[in-house]
């Protein structure tokens, strides 16, 4: 039996391929979810975050270099309020006394005790064998407008 993805304040995904740092769709299609305007494209740039609240959740919705993105507002450690820390990026797996940097702009590092997560996937990359992630949603352009799907 596989292991699936424990997710902060949603149920379990049943599609979820998790650990690989692999993009895939958000667990949230447009179909399923609200519409909801975040900002005018041309007001919400690369560095932007905003967080909403929707039906009692808060979401974070981001703009980095590496594009949109829209994560649940909770840590699965402790609950610290994810969306309030750095975006960043971090030391990727490499050989032995090797230090090579990437993913900028694709990782977002609690600001309670530093985990990291994939804003991508939601996928914590502290330790890819615990399973865990957080919640993340749809967003994108659409008409001159930022729009989140939740
Ligand atoms: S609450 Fe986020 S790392 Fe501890």
């Amino acid at each position: 039996m596989s292991a699936q993805p424990s997710v902060a304040g949603d149920p379990p995904a049943g599609d979820a391929s998790v650990g690989s740092g692999q993009a895939r769709p958000p667990r949230h299609a447009a179909g399923q979810r609200k519409r909801h305007v975040v900002a005018k494209a041309d007001e919400f740039g690369v560095g932007a975050r905003r967080i909403l609240k929707v039906d009692g959740r808060e979401i974070g919705v981001f703009r980095t270099e590496a594009g949109l993105f829209a994560l649940r507002n909770s840590c699965p450690h402790q609950g610290a309020p994810l969306c309030l820390g750095p975006v960043t990026g971090t030391t990727l797996a490499s050989a032995p006394g090797e230090y090579v940097w990437g993913m900028e702009g694709q990782v977002l590092r609690c600001p309670w005790h530093g985990w990291e997560f994939d804003l991508r996937t939601g996928v914590g990359l502290y330790d890819p064998y615990r399973h865990e992630r957080v919640a993340t949603y749809e967003v994108k352009n659409e008409d001159g407008e930022v729009v989140l799907f939740a």
